[in-house]
């Protein structure tokens, strides 16, 4: 299961972990990390987990502290293995931009990981079909209207970011449609259309999902045969939201297309990736972070297809 070749529905939580794929570990490095598991993990880890259960703050990463010590070991291989895969195909990519705005959860793709959703537009819909981005950092629009869609429309509440959509649409003399709006405000009349694709990029969590999928309904008028192109990282759930998903994604009305895991590529700022070296250093000492060369360049997250299965 990767970027390239999709898995069909919803894969099941054991199949998400590095350790179900030995395209991308060695048996040595399964074995080791399966050690790792079953290690009663560091005294500082432990403090620390209970320090941040303890902490109210509310963030989406508090959910790190009471979930299970494998799942956090599985998280952190899963994103060193494909790390070490992309690094191998192509350590030059580049972010689609350098503006980063964590007050709305953003970080931006790779220019590949935007053309990559690119070549699922084309499988999905035709160049003239009504195409919707709800949240757009990751430049999806331009590079929609760049390879020939000509009513693409991008929605976004960042100033800044919309600012920018603008400027690169004018450059490069492209029709694309770009609106400031806050999708947890229901969307103007004028703005909802038969879309046929829609791109979102939710938060991580049952919430933020369930929040982009509803508005991404009320922009398309709740039209039946519209395709939901979700960016999203599955093991961020953690067992207990991704057990809940298929739910949430029936009582919406929605089925299920392909699932491809390690999608999309997001660089990690420099800052935070050296922090992360510096835990994963001190606290998962297996083979596969001790290389020489070892960081961890790239967030990775899945993609799934979603179709409005309400009949018409
Ligand atoms: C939600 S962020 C990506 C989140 C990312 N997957 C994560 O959890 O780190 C994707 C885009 O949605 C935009 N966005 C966030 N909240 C929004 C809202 N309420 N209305 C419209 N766009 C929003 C962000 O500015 C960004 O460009």
């Amino acid at each position: 299961m990767d970027g390239k070749a999709g898995l069909h529905g919803l894969p099941i939580w054991e199949t998400l972990s590095c350790l179900s794929d030995d395209r991308i570990l060695s048996e040595a490095e399964q074995k080791e990390i399966i050690e790792l598991r079953q290690k009663k993990p560091d005294l500082l880890i432990r403090i620390a987990r209970l320090l941040l259960s303890l902490s109210g703050s509310g963030y989406t990463y508090q959910k790190f502290a009471s979930c299970p010590w494998e799942d956090i070991v599985d998280l952190i291989h899963d994103q060193a293995a494909r790390n070490r895969l992309l690094q191998q195909d192509d350590p030059k990519e580049q972010a689609v931009s350098a503006y980063l705005n964590r007050e709305h959860n953003q970080l931006p793709c790779t220019l590949m990981t935007a053309r990559k959703r690119v070549l699922e537009a084309r499988r999905l819909c035709k160049p003239e079909d009504p195409v919707l981005v709800l949240g757009d950092d990751d430049m999806v629009g331009v590079e929609l209207a760049k390879a020939g869609f000509t009513d693409v429309t991008s929605v976004e509440i960042d100033d800044y970011i919309c600012q920018q959509l603008k400027e690169r649409s004018k450059a490069e003399g492209l029709s694309l449609k770009v609106h400031r709006h806050d999708i947890r405000k229901p969307p103007l009349k004028e703005l909802i259309r038969p879309y046929h694709l829609i791109f979102l990029d939710p938060m991580y969590s049952l919430e933020g999902i369930e929040m982009f999928l509803r508005s991404a309904l009320e922009f398309s008028g709740n039209r039946p045969g519209t395709y939901f192109f979700v960016s999203v990282h599955l093991q961020s759930l953690l067992r207990d939201g991704f057990s809940q998903l298929p739910q949430l994604i029936a009582s919406l009305g929605l089925s299920w297309g392909e699932v491809y895991k390690g999608f999309n590529a997001y660089p990690v700022p420099d800052r935070v990736g050296w922090w992360i070296a510096f835990f994963i250093r001190r606290f998962m000492k297996t083979q596969l972070m001790s290389s020489e060369n070892f960081t961890l360049k790239f967030f990775l997250s899945d993609a799934m297809i979603l179709k409005n299965e309400k009949s018409a």
